[in-house]
């Protein structure tokens, strides 16, 4: 359905047709019947979601506004926010920064949102924020890792973890019992903010407890023959291949890197979160690791509920991301319900208050940077599906 109120349809309506529509539109707005517009009114707050519903990455935007739109069922079966019924606009970016931005103008400006949820990517992220940050309206990314993301101002959060700590999460493991790497080969997508700065932090983090990098490979996102660069890497001879990528051009490299007879363990982080992993992969991944927001196997009863509820509504298991989109979305609605208005001032001083919120991905305080300090787990592809290895609690 198409609700954009257009105009140029009643160019041939008569003079008579005319008075009756002007007294429409002075008792109703400019509402096309059954398409309300945007704008939160003393009924319902308008909250915007701009995400990869598309394209390469379509797996974290889909997950993400099905964990979105969850908590809004339910925030709405309770009596929504102080009387006030939420109500959610999705843009899909495509996974692409300049429909990014378009998506969130047109969230901002015409929807005229109270909130905006987005991005997983960290460049997409960083694409969107800055228009949330000018027009004062608060924006929660629910799972970019990459620290530039709120650094854009204090109208941007996260509920997530930040890559300076997962990048020791991951050097920790790769020099631990478990991987007992000594030497680490890394392949980057120069492309993409979130693997370049996840780059940095593992290397820092590896040759800091020891560790050496043996080469430093780069791809773009996209790219679909990576031989030169895992010829490179073999020749090397890596204890662990570090892949800081997303999940499609991950299982990519991981089938061509088996097919040339490269056996090495790889490693990686939350990009890898997909179940179009194992999709793409098989068995190629098996016996690899990544460090990520959650695992469907906790047996804590927060997650074992939610995971309850996500598969009644939809079919499968959530994936990190359902979970982080979930949780950014109870979040903004306790600080909206706490908020003395619902202007983006408000909200955004509420949100900084945030502290010990029992979220699905654990315990969710937002520090001084309005970033999340939490723990990560680490996961092992097994059969082309993740299993639960470790929780990594953040340093005190
Ligand atoms: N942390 C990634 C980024 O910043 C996004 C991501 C989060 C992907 C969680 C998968 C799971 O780009």
């Amino acid at each position: 359905m198409h609700c954009r109120p257009s105009v140029s349809g009643h160019r041939f309506l008569g003079f008579g047709s005319f008075l009756p529509m002007l007294m429409l539109v002075a008792l109703f707005g400019l509402t096309i019947p059954g398409c309300p517009s945007g704008g939160s009114n003393a009924n319902e707050i308008v909250i915007g979601h701009f995400g990869s519903m598309s394209g390469s990455e379509a797996t974290f935007g889909q997950s993400t506004d099905n964990g979105i739109k969850l908590a809004i069922e339910e925030l709405n079966a309770a009596g929504g926010i102080n009387g006030k019924k939420v109500r959610l606009i999705t843009y899909d970016d495509k996974g692409d920064a300049r429909e990014a931005g378009t998506a969130v103008t047109r969230l901002v400006t015409s929807d005229k949102v109270t909130a905006v949820l987005g991005e997983v990517a960290s460049g997409l992220s960083l694409a969107g924020a800055p228009i949330c940050q000018e027009n004062g309206v608060p924006m929660i990314s629910p799972s970019s890792t990459n620290p530039k993301v709120t650094k854009i101002g204090d109208m941007i959060f996260r509920v997530c973890f930040i890559d300076p700590f997962q990048g020791s999460v991951c050097a920790k493991f790769a020099r631990s019992e478990e991987l007992n790497a000594s030497k680490a080969a890394i392949l980057t997508d120069q492309a993409s903010p979130y693997s370049v700065g996840l780059q940095e932090e593992f290397e820092k983090a590896f040759v800091e407890l020891g560790g050496t990098i043996t080469t430093k490979q780069t791809y773009q996102g996209g790219d679909q023959d990576f031989s030169a660069q895992l010829t490179g890497i073999r020749g090397s001879e890596p204890d662990v291949i570090f892949i800081p990528g997303y999940y499609t051009d991950v299982g990519n490299i991981a089938l061509q890197a088996r097919k040339l007879g490269i056996q090495t363990p790889m490693l990686g982080g939350d990009g890898w979160d997909s179940s179009k992993l194992g999709e793409v992969a098989g068995k190629a991944l098996d016996g690899c690791f990544y460090s990520n927001h959650y695992s469907h196997e906790d047996p804590n009863p927060r997650v074992q509920d939610y995971i309850k509820k996500y598969s009644a509504k939809y079919k499968g298991t959530p994936d990190g991301l359902a979970a982080l989109g979930y949780d950014a979305a109870r979040i903004l609605f306790e600080a909206m319900k706490r908020s003395k208005s619902l202007s983006g001032a408000d909200i955004a001083a509420e949100l900084a208050k945030t502290k010990d919120f029992d979220g699905v991905t654990g315990k969710i305080s937002i520090d001084k940077d309005r970033n999340a300090v939490k723990p990560a787990v680490m996961l092992e592809m097994k059969n082309g599906k993740p299993a639960f290895v470790s929780t990594i609690q953040p340093d005190k």
